[in-house]
């Protein structure tokens, strides 16, 4: 298979890469900040041990130092999110400290000539706006709003903003189901802390456009995209469409008028079949507990490649989606997020190469590709699972802080500065054993069909 692969791969001039974190991921526990996580951490100890403190971005340097790890890496794009408990840590009362440590974070992103792509709201909400109901209380929409202006009037020098990190997870997860806070476990929760959410978002919109005329604003939505196990039993795939409706598609219809770009996250995709012994109102669980009404089909088998989060690895259904996203909005798309949980660094580098195989592939096909963003920059606390996740293409030691950087990001830098896939030489060096044969299959099969066929393609075939 080899020997079929083409030498090399050009991204277009302005083509952006780089990576991406969030706020309450990295920022460590110094400084005040009183977030309904920082409660929920609090009340759930065996999360993250006392002596954990992650990357802390928020002491002075720290943020600094691994922004230059990634300059030396050759990254051009920074992601990172503003922490509103931070900045309004009471209502109406704005912490100008946090301001300027936001400040000093950017000025130095500048510095470093890498651009900050800006989240204002990646899931946790200040205290004060949990205990009124976090989402489901439509006065968050004003108040965000006017966190928004503050933001906005500060740091009109930031041109691509993302108001919101997947609403559809935190509606899922926080809403529908109690797994992140506010813990909620209800239909009528879930709708209304959806439509606060897009109405949050347009309105933020507006305000950024309003300060920041020439600003680029998006949010980062979760694609987990579900194809049928049969794609030619139409009750399947239309049952697949309808969950992917529901699980991100409607939020972006949701919003299109108000969206410049598409801002995509991406790490998975699943096969699907509709099995009513197995239905379950409830879709997913957190990310450790195996989503109840899906079948995993063939890449759930012995060999299939998964991430430590159990996720397979499925770039034909990135191909897929890119086209279907840039068909269905006719607009520019962000790769806000895409990577992997991988401690030892065994499947990251086959992973980020097969995903930058499938966004180029996506490109030559018409989609207009902006950036792509890894998650992540560095390891961070994982949510639910602490600090036992590890997605940083640096590793950090979560007591000691210690920073290493990992093969698979000399592998992104080395894409980054011939701006390009040397597919061979890639393989070669980042690709051990049997995975080089099967990356190989991967992209052959990524850059000679597309589509449907790619779907196919890229699963082992069923038994
Ligand atoms: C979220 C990140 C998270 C990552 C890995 C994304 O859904 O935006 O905050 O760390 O997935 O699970």
């Amino acid at each position: 298979m080899m020997s079929t692969l083409p030498d090399f791969l050009p991204f277009p001039k302005h083509f952006r890469f780089g990576t991406a974190v969030a706020a309450f991921q990295v920022e460590g526990n110094s400084g005040k900040r009183n977030s309904d996580w920082d409660v929920f951490l609090r009340e759930n100890p065996k999360i993250v041990k006392p002596n954990e403190v992650g990357p802390e971005w928020w002491k002075k340097g720290m943020a600094e130092g691994d922004i230059d790890l990634m300059a030396g890496l050759g990254m051009q794009t920074q992601r990172l999110s503003f922490e509103w408990a931070r900045i309004e840590p009471e209502e109406g009362h704005i912490n100008h400290d946090a301001l300027r440590r936001y400040r000093e974070i950017i000025d130095h992103l500048h510095k470093k000539k890498i651009m900050p792509v800006v989240t204002l709201n990646h899931y946790t909400l200040p205290e004060w706006i949990a205990r009124r109901g976090s989402w489901e209380n439509p006065t968050i929409i004003h108040s965000f709003a006017k966190y928004v202006s503050v933001v906005a009037h500060e740091f009109g020098d930031i041109r691509i903003w993302l108001t919101l990190n997947e609403p559809g997870v935190l509606v899922e997860i926080g809403y529908l189901s109690p797994f992140f806070p506010p813990q909620r476990e209800g239909l009528i929760s879930a709708i209304k802390a959806h439509e606060n959410l897009l109405k949050a978002h347009k309105k933020a919109y507006w305000v950024l456009k309003s300060f920041i005329p020439h600003s680029k604003v998006s949010i980062a939505f979760d694609f987990r995209w579900y194809r049928p196990q049969d794609p030619n039993d139409p009750f399947e795939t239309w049952y697949a469409n309808i969950v992917d409706y529901f699980d991100s598609l409607n939020y972006v219809d949701g919003v299109k008028d108000t969206l410049d770009f598409i801002g995509c996250n991406f790490y998975a995709g699943y096969l699907l079949n509709f099995n009513l012994s197995k239905l379950k109102f409830r879709l997913h669980g957190s990310q450790t507990v195996p989503p109840r009404t899906i079948l995993f089909g063939e890449v759930r088998k012995p060999h299939a490649y998964v991430s430590d989060l159990g996720a397979p690895i499925v770039p034909g259904f990135f191909l897929e989606l890119l086209q279907f996203l840039s068909k269905r909005y006719h607009k520019p798309i962000i790769i806000t997020e895409n990577g992997i949980a991988d401690r030892r660094d065994l499947h990251r580098g086959f992973y980020l190469l097969v995903h930058l195989v499938a966004i180029w592939q996506a490109i030559q096909l018409g989609v207009d590709i902006r950036q792509y963003l890894v998650w992540s920059t560095v390891d961070n606390l994982e949510w639910l699972e602490g600090y036992r996740q590890e997605f940083g293409i640096v590793h950090v030691d979560a007591v000691t802080g210690k920073r290493t950087v990992r093969k698979s990001a000399h592998l992104y830098s080395d894409i980054i500065s011939q701006r390009g896939i040397h597919i061979k030489k890639l393989l070669d060096e980042y690709v051990e054993g049997e995975q080089k044969e099967r990356a190989a299959t991967l992209i052959h099969n990524l850059l000679t069909h597309h589509g449907k066929e790619a779907v196919k393609n890229v699963l082992p075939p069923q038994s």
